[in-house]
């Protein structure tokens, strides 16, 4: 059995992963309660054991869950009655053309195994002017790299930079990101942060890509507020320059925040 067929049935991990979620002052968060005010449906793709969703759960809105592990659902219809939750993969969803007026998905992206069809998805069931919001870490910046990631780091960045600097001169029709293989684990409890990460998202390529299928973007944000302390010497003055707004720096920090809007 693979990392993350072992990880989707194991209450441990979808207690970790309901800790994380309710850090609820990650600006992330604080995105999503905003847009969730005015919203009266609303979807979490790969909601894991729901605590992000019933978090964003009011009298007046409906709230539907989606994740492809039982294990997840099952606790999540539990712990939370009052949304609505389903399992299923997020390339293939039930619901019909338009249905909500909010979509997100948290930390979700990197475990996937294609995040253009999920986007496909999350797209068709978003009705016009509805926002999309998506969050999950930074890992195919040219400067940074995921738990299992092991390539060439100085070749990541040479091909990365000159991606960067490329890229607003073409037209970006499709995600390229790396794929990498999750780290092997035994047992469930053996998890670190992180180590099923199957691709390596990064929010240079998404926005383009996004704009390039109809959405305006409201927000977008590569979090450098939430990176670590310290590093090399590289990472300071990167994160510097990302810091005072200059391209492609922007797009180099640790976590990916956008906000689109469905034209
Ligand atoms: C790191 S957890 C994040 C859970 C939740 N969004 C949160 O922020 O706490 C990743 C989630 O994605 C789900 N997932 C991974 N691949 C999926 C797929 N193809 N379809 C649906 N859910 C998926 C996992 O079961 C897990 O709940």
């Amino acid at each position: 059995m693979d990392t993350n067929s072992k990880l989707w049935k194991s209450d441990h991990y979808y207690k970790k992963a309901g800790e994380s979620s309710s850090a609820f002052d990650y600006p992330g968060m604080k995105v999503l309660k905003k847009y969730s005010i005015g919203a009266s449906r609303i979807l979490d793709l790969g909601c894991g054991d729901g605590t992000r969703l019933n978090y964003l759960s009011r009298k007046n809105n409906k709230c539907y869950g989606v994740d492809i592990s039982k294990k997840a659902i099952s606790l999540s219809k539990k712990k939370y009655p009052k949304c609505d939750f389903t399992a299923s993969n997020l390339e293939k969803l039930s619901f019909k053309d338009n249905s909500f007026d909010l979509v997100y998905s948290a930390f979700v992206l990197e475990h996937l195994k294609n995040p253009q069809k999920m986007l496909k998805e999350a797209t068709r069931v978003l009705e016009p002017s509805g926002v999309l919001i998506l969050m999950a870490p930074n890992f195919g910046s040219p400067n940074r790299i995921s738990p299992p990631g092991k390539y060439s780091r100085v070749k990541k960045l040479l091909v990365g930079v000159f991606s960067d600097l490329s890229r607003p001169f073409i037209k970006v029709n499709s995600l390229k990101w790396r794929k990498v293989t999750p780290i092997e684990i035994n047992d469930p409890k053996e998890y670190s942060i992180d180590c099923d990460t199957t691709i390596e998202p990064y929010i240079g390529d998404l926005v383009p890509f996004l704009k390039n299928k109809n959405f305006k973007i409201i927000k977008s944000s590569s979090l450098w507020s939430q990176d670590s302390k310290g590093g090399s010497i590289l990472n300071l003055v990167v994160k510097s320059l990302g810091k005072i707004g200059l391209y492609p720096f922007t797009n180099w920090g640790p976590h990916l925040l956008v906000v689109a809007k469905k034209i």
